[in-house]
């Protein structure tokens, strides 16, 4: 099991992820300064961190960027470097314009350069070797995300005494898609190297099974993975199995409850122009999020007249992300067109059609644009999970507002059939629904919340970090050689 810190021998629980919770600038001078980011994977397992004082393994978000290991909040905070050619190939080249688009249904092309292989490789290696340095004798190790891929096999292969734990936080696309990857056996056999291996869903879980079972020699059965010691004996089963991820739903409901939340959210409202149906998209700028989609039919119900253009509003936050990636900088070109135009053709003085913010909000201004939102709209191409949608439901304790949700989200595999769900694809389609959202009867909607709260408010992200470390800690232990 997971226990506390064996002093200066290491940690007994280390977390791998590309990013450190915290935010570094750098001033005039030269002096490095850090803040707390307020990132959902922090809240995840700030709890366990502190209960077992552990370390985390992440790269500060600036180039060239050494500092030596620090504590915060109860938590080791370890620095991994990245040079600027790095973050060029390894994080917008290989993890941002080639994994992304691949394991997001290739919605955007997924270029595939020699040279960001390279480059991930490389820092797959570095960041293993900072998880091997941090670790206890036979700790645990959770490595997240696609960026980091490789590091099981890397980490497994500096020790082998470890037991080594990975989420991948994004879809795995079916194995018709993934075959792509000129480097996609290297891919699985490192995430093979972890003991667990978690996804959002099940369709998950079992495309990356079918994609061993396709791509690799180790026999599967059903959700486990044999994998053969160094004479080609029986050796370590891997698990692939599903742990939707949620939210600090506890936060969210508290934050909305607040009687300042509750004020600034009638003030939204009011400095709106008092509408009598205000409508929420809150997304990372990121094209596979179905932003266009929902512009586009939202803008053509104003067009056919079916829901009154002076009295609505779409409060559309777009959140700037991954801004030197090609994909993302088109992607904000078509947006910010399609904004225009609509508030060109609807809008009037003192009232616009889509209010756009190309920002980021803290909590508080989030959980009250939340309460201040009749519909809120999820139109995603895919997604991973969306805790948005979550954070929208948490956020709801009045029972009212309405969720429409795409299919292609995990969210949709958990929370129906509480949404309205829509193909963002089927835009007539998409249009009825938003439609119907609009005029939705306060009885219905009141069904469909208490319905999707009941999903929500049990299953808060410190159930699912301990679910996923409570199976990890439980597998049988191997003979390691050590
Ligand atoms: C998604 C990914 C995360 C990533 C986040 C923000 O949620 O699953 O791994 O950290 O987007 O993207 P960024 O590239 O800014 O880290």
């Amino acid at each position: 099991s997971v226990h506390s810190s064996t002093g200066g021998q290491g940690y007994d629980l280390v977390v791998v992820a590309n990013r450190l919770p915290v935010d570094f600038s750098v001033d005039d001078d030269g002096a490095v300064d850090w803040q707390r980011s307020p990132g959902g994977l922090v809240s995840a397992l700030e709890p366990v961190m502190q209960e077992n004082e552990g370390a985390w393994v992440g790269w500060s978000g600036a180039p060239d960027l050494a500092h030596e290991p620090f504590e915060a909040d109860g938590m080791m905070l370890v620095p991994v470097t990245l040079s600027a050619s790095e973050i060029r190939k390894y994080y917008e080249g290989f993890s941002n314009d080639t994994l992304w688009p691949l394991y997001h249904d290739v919605i955007a092309p997924p270029a595939y350069h020699r040279q960001w292989w390279d480059a991930y490789r490389r820092v797959n290696q570095r960041f293993a070797e900072a998880a091997a340095a941090q670790a206890a004798p036979g700790a645990v190790v959770w490595v997240h995300d696609y960026q980091l891929q490789l590091v099981p096999k890397m980490l497994r292969e500096l020790r082998p005494d470890l037991r080594i734990g990975f989420f991948d936080h994004i879809p795995f696309p079916p194995v018709e898609l993934f075959q792509q990857l000129p480097w996609r056996r290297n891919i699985l056999e490192g995430l093979l190297g972890a003991d667990l291996i978690g996804f959002q869903r099940g369709g998950d879980a079992s495309n990356f099974v079918r994609a061993v079972r396709r791509l690799t020699d180790h026999p599967t059965r059903g959700s486990v993975v044999s994998m053969e010691d160094a004479d080609g004996n029986p050796g370590r089963r891997v698990r692939a199995a599903a742990f939707p991820i949620s939210i600090d739903t506890q936060r969210f409901d508290d934050l909305a409850r607040s009687p300042e939340v509750q004020a600034r959210a009638k003030e939204i409202r009011a400095d709106l122009g008092d509408p009598d149906v205000v409508m929420l998209g809150v997304d990372r700028l990121d094209y596979t999020k179905g932003i266009r989609h929902r512009i586009k039919a939202y803008g053509e119900i104003l067009q056919d007249g079916r829901i009154d253009a002076a009295h609505t509003t779409l409060v559309q936050v777009a959140s700037p992300s991954r801004e030197n990636v090609g994909a993302y900088q088109e992607l904000r070109e078509h947006v910010e067109i399609l904004v225009g135009r609509l508030n060109g053709e609807f809008g009037e003085i003192g009232h616009s059609a889509i209010h756009y913010l190309h920002h980021s909000y803290p909590p508080e201004e989030m959980a009250a644009l939340y309460l201040a939102a009749d519909v809120m709209l999820v139109t995603s191409l895919r997604d991973g999970m969306n805790l948005v949608a979550k954070e929208y439901i948490a956020a709801r304790s009045d029972l009212d507002g309405v969720l429409v949700l795409s299919e292609f989200t995990g969210a949709a595999d958990e929370l129906a059939p509480g949404p309205l769900l829509v193909n963002p694809h089927d835009i007539d389609g998409m249009k009825d629904t938003i439609v119907a959202a609009a005029h939705l009867d306060p009885k219905e909607k009141r069904r469909r919340m208490r319905r999707l709260r009941r999903k929500v408010m049990g299953d808060d992200v410190a159930k699912w970090s301990k679910s996923f470390l409570g199976v990890l800690t439980a597998m049988p232990s191997r003979d390691t050689h050590v």
